[in-house]
């Protein structure tokens, strides 16, 4: 049974647009995972669908309300912040002590927290080609959202001058006009909250050739634990090495 095969309506879950990469990423290593994590409960509708999915895994929830969730025993609920390292670190060793096969972060959507959660699991929680997921990193874009930016060109910003400044004509060469990338313009949102942190994500997966000896003057490059990174509109993957 595949994830795009489940009734999704049986299930109090938003997931519904996520289960095509869902499935691609997961019906291959399916029968392999023990333990997965994730953070973000709300109704429990998820963590009832993993559970149906991942028949072999124990599921475990996190989610900063009271949650009880109906399900067959293979599924534990913490009440918590997901920025609380030392409850990542508890859950790990109770449920987890040789790591998470996969783990989601469905919760709060804010840079800073789902950074914080990310930098702790991803390194301390996740096994060695494990998957992380971030969920809803769109966020970012919505200028509403406590951390999101829109994507009107601040002046002051550097790029504004960069891309502005430029003697290559976007326009002439008729690059420009079908969408906001194809503008040649750096979005504000870049440098904050959800965009922001998957940016960088990005960028501590190009790390080795930014900190190559020659350009540090260190004698090592840095080593990172980031395999590769699939990236679609609601959903980052992160693979670790
Ligand atoms: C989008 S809902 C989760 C949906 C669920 N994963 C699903 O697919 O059905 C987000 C949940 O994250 C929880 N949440 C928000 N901020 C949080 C935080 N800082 N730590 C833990 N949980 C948080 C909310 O209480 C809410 O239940």
């Amino acid at each position: 049974m595949s994830v795009k095969d489940f009734d999704i309506q049986h299930f109090h879950t938003d997931k519904i647009g996520y289960l095509e990469y869902y499935d691609k990423v997961f019906s291959p290593i399916k029968n392999n995972v023990k333990k997965m994590l994730e953070l973000g409960i709300y109704h429990g509708g998820s963590l009832q669908m993993w559970e149906k999915f991942f028949t072999k895994a124990d599921i475990i929830g996190v989610d900063i309300e009271k949650i009880d969730v109906p399900n067959s025993g293979r599924v534990k609920i913490y009440q918590g912040d997901q920025k609380d390292t030392s409850l990542l670190n508890k859950i790990t060793g109770d449920c987890a002590p040789e790591g998470f096969d996969i783990i989601i972060d469905d919760a709060s959507h804010f840079g800073k927290e789902t950074f914080i959660s990310f930098i702790y699991l991803f390194k301390n929680s996740l096994k060695s080609k494990g998957v992380y997921v971030i969920e809803d990193w769109g966020t970012g874009y919505w200028p509403h959202f406590p951390d999101g930016r829109n994507i009107t060109l601040d002046k002051h910003h550097v790029s504004y001058h960069l891309h502005t400044d430029t003697d290559y004509d976007f326009k002439q060469k008729g690059l420009v006009s079908k969408g906001p990338f194809l503008n040649n313009r750096r979005f504000q949102s870049h440098d904050y909250g959800m965009v922001g942190l998957i940016k960088q994500i990005i960028d501590e997966l190009a790390i080795e050739q930014a900190t190559l000896p020659q350009y540090t003057n260190k004698e090592s490059t840095y080593k990172t634990f980031i395999e590769n990174i699939l990236i679609t509109p609601g959903q980052c993957f992160i693979f670790k090495k």
